[in-house]
């Protein structure tokens, strides 16, 4: 395409159309044409879209991440919207043309995937909860009338996820919680709504350890006495991830309580303290300060 190899020259980016083109498969490999177009219509090039739809191609697309699939010999418009010459000869016949606004969410769903598809970050979301819910692309993104031009949100977070997960916006507003509101991290720094092979679509480390291990190294280990309910049970187990009523996003108002969920006294449970449960050994953290693990004592003191 004549555009598109201009651009290319100019920019000297052919290395980068190969990587591309290794990483997207190419659109015609892409999902089932709709019947209106596939019978008829051939590719006529992003410069024919332009003649009649100049205001979108400036406005909406040249400035869009997808301006790369004119390059090398990509189709552009074309890619999403299916070979257009009948469209074209019909005046702009919109029945002649694959449009988004008719099309079911797994239609479009397919017809993004064929080139995200092969992405790390997209690959697991057929079998996502967002896609068994019926949630598509689409709610999250919008190719030409994106909010956030970044990752092409058709709103920032977290606003676009309170839209539908009301019980996260009140957690996050707790006394206690992780600065998400205040923009200092964000709901994908923990998820990967794209989907994952682990529960709640929380990403993981590439180590396989938890993600909060990312941020919190040091409560992750490992140490030569471990404290076991971390690593069997995670960080989870005692913590809420999103935000608590709670000092340090406890589950348990007091610690003491959180504790005796597990350990019984006077020696029963997992690991009965010799120790019995009056007052001064009610703030259990008090002695067993690395709570999370120790290399120096096997109890925790330090
Ligand atoms: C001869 C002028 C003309 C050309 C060339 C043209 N279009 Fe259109 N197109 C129109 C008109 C007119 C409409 C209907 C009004 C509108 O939505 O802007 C339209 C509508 C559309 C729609 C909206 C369909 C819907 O209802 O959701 C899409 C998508 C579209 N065109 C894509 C393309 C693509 C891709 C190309 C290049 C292959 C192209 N058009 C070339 C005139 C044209
Ligand atoms: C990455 C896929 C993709 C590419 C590439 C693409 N479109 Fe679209 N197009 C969409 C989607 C999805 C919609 C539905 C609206 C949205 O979500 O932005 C849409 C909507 C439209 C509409 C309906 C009116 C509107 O503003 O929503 C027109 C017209 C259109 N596209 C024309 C084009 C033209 C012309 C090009 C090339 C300059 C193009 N599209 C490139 C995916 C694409
Ligand atoms: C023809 C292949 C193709 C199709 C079909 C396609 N994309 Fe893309 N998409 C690309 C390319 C190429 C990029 C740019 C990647 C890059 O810069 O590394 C991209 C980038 C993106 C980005 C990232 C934008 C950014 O700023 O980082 C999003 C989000 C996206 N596409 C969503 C969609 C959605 C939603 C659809 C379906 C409506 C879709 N894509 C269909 C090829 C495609
Ligand atoms: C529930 C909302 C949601 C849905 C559904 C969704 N996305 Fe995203 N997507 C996001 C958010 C948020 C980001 C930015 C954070 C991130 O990368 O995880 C993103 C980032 C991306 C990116 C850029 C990051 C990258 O991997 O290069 C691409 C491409 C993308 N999405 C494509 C898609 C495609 C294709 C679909 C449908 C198969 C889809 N998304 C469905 C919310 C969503
Ligand atoms: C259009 C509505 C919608 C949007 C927008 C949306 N979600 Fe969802 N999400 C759902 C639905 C529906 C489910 C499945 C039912 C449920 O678990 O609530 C779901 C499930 C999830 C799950 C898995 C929950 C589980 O129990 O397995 C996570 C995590 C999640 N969403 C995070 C996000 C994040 C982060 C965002 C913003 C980037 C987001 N969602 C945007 C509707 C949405
Ligand atoms: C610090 C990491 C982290 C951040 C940030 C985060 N989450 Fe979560 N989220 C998790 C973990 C871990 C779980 C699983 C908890 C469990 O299984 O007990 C989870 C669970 C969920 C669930 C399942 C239902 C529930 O409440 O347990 C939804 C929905 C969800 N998160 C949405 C969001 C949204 C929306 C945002 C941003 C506003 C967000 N999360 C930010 C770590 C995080
Ligand atoms: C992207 C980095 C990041 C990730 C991932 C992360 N956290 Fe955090 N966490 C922080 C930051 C920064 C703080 C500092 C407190 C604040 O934001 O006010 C914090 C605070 C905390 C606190 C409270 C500390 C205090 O002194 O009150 C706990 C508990 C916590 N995180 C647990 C977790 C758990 C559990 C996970 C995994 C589900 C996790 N974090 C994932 C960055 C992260
Ligand atoms: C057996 C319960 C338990 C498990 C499991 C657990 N924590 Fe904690 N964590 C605590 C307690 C109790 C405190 C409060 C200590 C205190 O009283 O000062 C705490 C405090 C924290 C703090 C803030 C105080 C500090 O020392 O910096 C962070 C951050 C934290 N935990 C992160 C994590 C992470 C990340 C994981 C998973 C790798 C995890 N925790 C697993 C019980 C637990
Ligand atoms: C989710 C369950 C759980 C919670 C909550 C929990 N623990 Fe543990 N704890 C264990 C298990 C399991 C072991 C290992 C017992 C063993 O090896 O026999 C252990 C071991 C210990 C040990 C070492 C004992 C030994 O004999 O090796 C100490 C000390 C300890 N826990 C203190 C605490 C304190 C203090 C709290 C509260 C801040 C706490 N634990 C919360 C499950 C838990
Ligand atoms: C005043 C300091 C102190 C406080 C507070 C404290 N402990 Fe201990 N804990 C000890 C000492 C001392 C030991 C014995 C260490 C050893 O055997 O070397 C111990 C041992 C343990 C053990 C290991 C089993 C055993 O009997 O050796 C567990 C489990 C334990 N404590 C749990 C708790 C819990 C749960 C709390 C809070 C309800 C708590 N501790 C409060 C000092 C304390």
């Amino acid at each position: 395409m004549k555009t598109g190899r201009t651009y290319l020259q100019l920019l000297g980016l052919a290395t980068l159309a190969t990587l591309l083109l290794g990483v997207f498969r190419p659109a015609h490999a892409a999902a089932q044409e709709k019947s209106a177009t596939s019978q008829t219509s051939q590719y006529v090039g992003v410069d024919t879209c332009k003649t009649c739809h100049e205001e979108l191609y400036k406005n909406n697309f040249e400035n869009t991440a997808h301006f790369k699939t004119t390059l090398h010999d990509g189709h552009g418009c074309e890619s999403c919207h299916g070979p257009g010459s009948a469209h074209v000869e019909g005046g702009g016949d919109v029945t002649k043309i694959i449009s988004f606004t008719t099309m079911s969410k797994q239609d479009a769903n397919a017809r993004c995937l064929s080139c995200h598809a092969a992405k790390h970050e997209q690959r697991h979301f057929s079998g996502s909860a967002h896609a068994s819910n019926d949630v598509g692309c689409l709610d999250c993104h919008s190719p030409h009338h994106a909010k956030q031009p970044e990752q092409l949100l058709v709103s920032a977070q977290p606003k676009l996820c309170y839209g539908c997960h009301a019980t996260a916006k009140a957690d996050f507003a707790k006394p206690y919680h992780h600065r998400v509101d205040e923009g200092l991290m964000q709901c994908s720094d923990c998820h990967n709504v794209h989907g994952t092979t682990t529960i709640r679509q929380v990403r993981t480390m590439a180590s396989g350890d938890a993600i909060c291990a990312k941020c919190h190294a040091d409560k992750q280990g490992p140490f030569v006495y471990e404290h076991v309910p971390v690593k069997t049970e995670g960080c989870s187990s005692c913590h809420t991830p999103h935000g608590s009523t709670n000092p340090r996003y406890l589950r348990v108002s007091q610690v003491n309580l959180l504790c005796l969920q597990c350990h019984t006294f006077p020696v029963q449970g997992p690991a009965g303290p010799s120790h019995n449960q009056s007052t001064k050994y009610q703030a259990c953290t008090m002695c067993h300060a690395a709570i999370h693990g120790s290399n120096a004592s096997n109890v925790f003191f330090r």
